[in-house]
């Protein structure tokens, strides 16, 4: 069973809602303007989903995409993991829905909650499974719906968060490329910097908690602005170092799409040429976990990724949480 094999991603997908909700509308809703949401967070409009969309809708159509281009049978994937903080429902599991509209009926399917570090969590946990020969093929999304739980009355979360969901598939290779490294970390003595308070089991439902809009973000975007800077670069350096990489070596720099002043900042604390740093911010916005599978698509259908491209990946998010992956493609 040890196989020791690498794992590759033999494909990628992507979907959003196609409403779009942009600064100026946001302006018409909260007191802000296009000039204060472009120049602190990057971001020119976001995707957001129509009444009766939701998560698993956008993962599935990302997931066939992803599929359909790794060339495989649905039925031979071993492993799905949806990570999102924005279930379709509680229970069960997006990633059990997701399994069956695709018919991935021998996969484990589960939900991975580790807000905007969500895919690369999963990329790690499918790595490992493909590595060791527990599984073959691994599909691995990051899809949500952040627009349900924010407080448009809010003008400092409102802003940020977008819809979407990103797939890829991985699976085996016996050549010298794929995932080389990896590293996950979270921190929950930082959990209340981004939370929601209710909804859950210690402060359930109700109608006095909705009403008090206890099911939306709550964030302190200052402090997780220096968290978020500080980690996604030791991380990255990190895997590099394990690989025995330097950050001049990348080819292809994705960092989570939180801001584009942390992207910069990031950029400059590696010292890594701006060239190499792919930023979509400005037309998704920050859509948590399905932001790096995105940016990652994107990326291949613009062909910015070539055989032999060292590709790094970085995230952060609420937890908190981050990590780095660092890909031979
Ligand atoms: N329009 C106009 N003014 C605003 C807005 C707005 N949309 N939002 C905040 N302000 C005001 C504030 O009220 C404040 O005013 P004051 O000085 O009179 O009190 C002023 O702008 C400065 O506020 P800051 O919070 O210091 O603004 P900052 O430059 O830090 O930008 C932002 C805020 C965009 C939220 C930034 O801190 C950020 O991006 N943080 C990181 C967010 C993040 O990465 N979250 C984690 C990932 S998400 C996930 O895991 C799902």
């Amino acid at each position: 069973m040890a196989t020791q094999k690498n794992a590759v991603i033999l494909g990628t997908g992507r979907a959003y809602p196609e409403g779009i909700l942009t600064n100026a509308d946001l302006e018409k809703m909260v007191e802000t303007s296009d000039e204060w949401i472009t120049s602190r967070t990057g971001i020119k409009e976001r995707h957001k989903a129509a009444e009766g969309e939701y998560t698993s809708l956008f993962a599935v159509a990302a997931a066939r995409q992803a599929i359909e281009r790794a060339r495989i049978d649905p039925i031979d994937i071993g492993l799905v993991v949806c990570a999102t903080v924005t279930p379709d429902q509680l229970l069960p599991s997006t990633g059990c829905l997701i399994q069956a509209e695709l018919g991935a009926h021998r996969a484990a399917a589960f939900d991975l909650a580790a807000a905007c570090s969500g895919f690369l969590y999963g990329l790690t946990l499918a790595n490992q499974m493909i590595r060791s020969g527990q599984t073959r093929y691994a599909l691995v999304l990051g899809a949500e719906i952040l627009t349900r739980f924010v407080d448009y009355t809010d003008r400092s979360t409102c802003v940020i968060f977008g819809d979407g969901a990103g797939a890829a598939v991985l699976g085996p290779t016996d050549e010298e490329r794929g995932i080389l490294s990896t590293r996950i970390y979270s921190d929950g003595r930082y959990a209340e910097q981004l939370f929601s308070p209710g909804g859950g089991t210690r402060i359930p439902p109700t109608a006095e908690t909705i009403a008090g809009g206890l099911h939306f973000y709550k964030m302190r975007g200052n402090e997780l602005f220096k968290v978020a800077v500080r980690s996604m670069a030791d991380v990255s350096r990190e895997v590099l170092d394990e690989a025995g990489y330097r950050a001049e070596d990348v080819k292809l720099f994705i960092p989570h799409q939180a801001n584009q002043r942390i992207t910069d900042a990031v950029a400059k604390n590696l010292n890594v040429d701006e060239a190499i740093v792919y930023s979509n911010i400005a037309y998704h916005g920050n859509t948590s976990s399905a932001s790096i599978p995105i940016a990652l698509d994107e990326c291949i259908e613009q062909g910015r990724v070539n055989e032999g491209d060292l590709v790094l990946l970085a995230s952060f998010g609420g937890g908190v949480t981050w990590g780095g992956v660092l890909i031979r493609w």
